[in-house]
C-alpha cells in the first residue's frame, strides 16, 4: 500500500505579485513547487505525487518536475476545490495501491519531513484525517460588521492549521463526494460530514507563503537550515 500526495499548485499568485503563478516563484533558484514535491518524496513516507498545475501551463510545470519521476501533473481547476478534486480524480491511475493520500500546498514549500511523516503515521495509525497545527501566539477577537469587538476568544483552545493534512484516501473521496463548490481546506469538509479530525504538531517552517513578505521569510528559513 502507497502513500500518494495531491499538491494545488495551479492558483495565480495575485497576492505575491510575481507576474507567474506561485508555485513556480523561486526561492534562492529553486521553485517552491520543486521544492515542495522534493520535500514529499524525501520524507521518505510518500511514493506517488499528483500535481495540479494551471490548465495553460501544464507542460511548463511538467518540465519543472522532470527530475522527480513520481510527480505527475494534470491541469487545476477555477477553485483550490477543482484543482484538488482533478488531482483526486488521477489518484487510481497513479497509484492505484494507494490507502493514505495528502493535501499539500506547493505554497508551503519548506515543510519540514518530520510532519509529513507524522502526518502518515496518524493515518496509518486509523486517523481518518489528520491536521498538522500550532498554537496561536495572538490573541484573537471576534468583531461585527462595524469592526467593533464582540468577544475575546479563549486562545488556549485555538489552533492554526498546516498542510499536508492526511486522510484515509476513502475518507477524503467521500467528503469530496458530499463538497460544494468551494472549500479551502479539506479536513472541514471530513468535519462537515462528521469525521473524527486529528491533530499532530506542525512547524513554523512550514509556513504558507503568501506575500512578499513570507518569501522575505522563506529566503530566512533557507539560510537557517544551510541550502
Ligand atoms: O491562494 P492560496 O495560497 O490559498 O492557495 C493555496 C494553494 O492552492 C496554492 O498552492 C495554490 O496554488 C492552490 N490553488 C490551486 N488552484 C486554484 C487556486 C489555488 O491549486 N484554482
Amino acid at each position: 500500500m502507497s502513500v500518494v500526495a495531491l499538491v494545488p499548485a495551479a492558483g495565480r499568485g495575485v497576492r505575491l505579485g510575481a507576474g507567474m503563478p506561485k508555485a513556480l516563484v523561486p526561492v534562492s533558484g529553486e521553485s517552491l513547487l520543486l521544492r515542495a514535491v522534493r520535500g514529499l518524496l524525501a520524507s521518505g513516507r510518500v511514493e506517488h505525487v499528483v500535481v495540479a498545475a494551471p490548465a495553460e501551463q501544464v507542460e511548463v510545470v511538467s518540465a519543472e518536475l522532470a527530475s522527480l519521476p513520481c510527480a505527475h501533473v494534470v491541469p487545476g481547476g477555477a477553485e483550490r476545490t477543482d484543482s484538488v478534486r482533478r488531482a483526486l480524480d488521477a489518484v487510481d491511475e497513479v497509484a492505484p495501491d494507494a490507502r493514505v493520500v495528502l493535501v499539500h500546498d506547493a505554497a508551503r514549500a519548506f515543510t519540514p519531513a518530520s510532519v509529513i511523516r507524522d502526518v502518515v503515521s496518524a493515518v496509518e495509525q486509523g486517523a481518518p484525517a489528520v491536521v498538522p497545527v500550532l498554537p496561536v501566539a495572538d490573541t484573537i477577537k471576534e468583531v461585527d460588521a462595524s469592526g467593533a469587538v464582540v468577544s475575546t476568544v479563549d486562545r488556549s483552545r485555538l489552533r492554526a492549521v498546516q498542510t499536508p493534512q492526511g486522510f484515509a484516501l476513502d475518507v477524503l473521496r467521500e467528503a469530496y463526494a458530499a463538497a460544494g463548490d468551494i472549500a479551502t481546506d479539506d479536513a472541514g469538509l471530513v468535519e462537515r460530514l462528521g469525521g473524527e479530525v486529528r491533530t499532530v504538531a506542525g512547524h513554523p517552517h512550514a509556513l504558507k507563503i503568501t506575500t512578499a513578505f513570507d518569501l522575505a521569510i522563506a529566503e530566512s528559513v533557507l539560510a537557517l537550515a544551510g541550502d
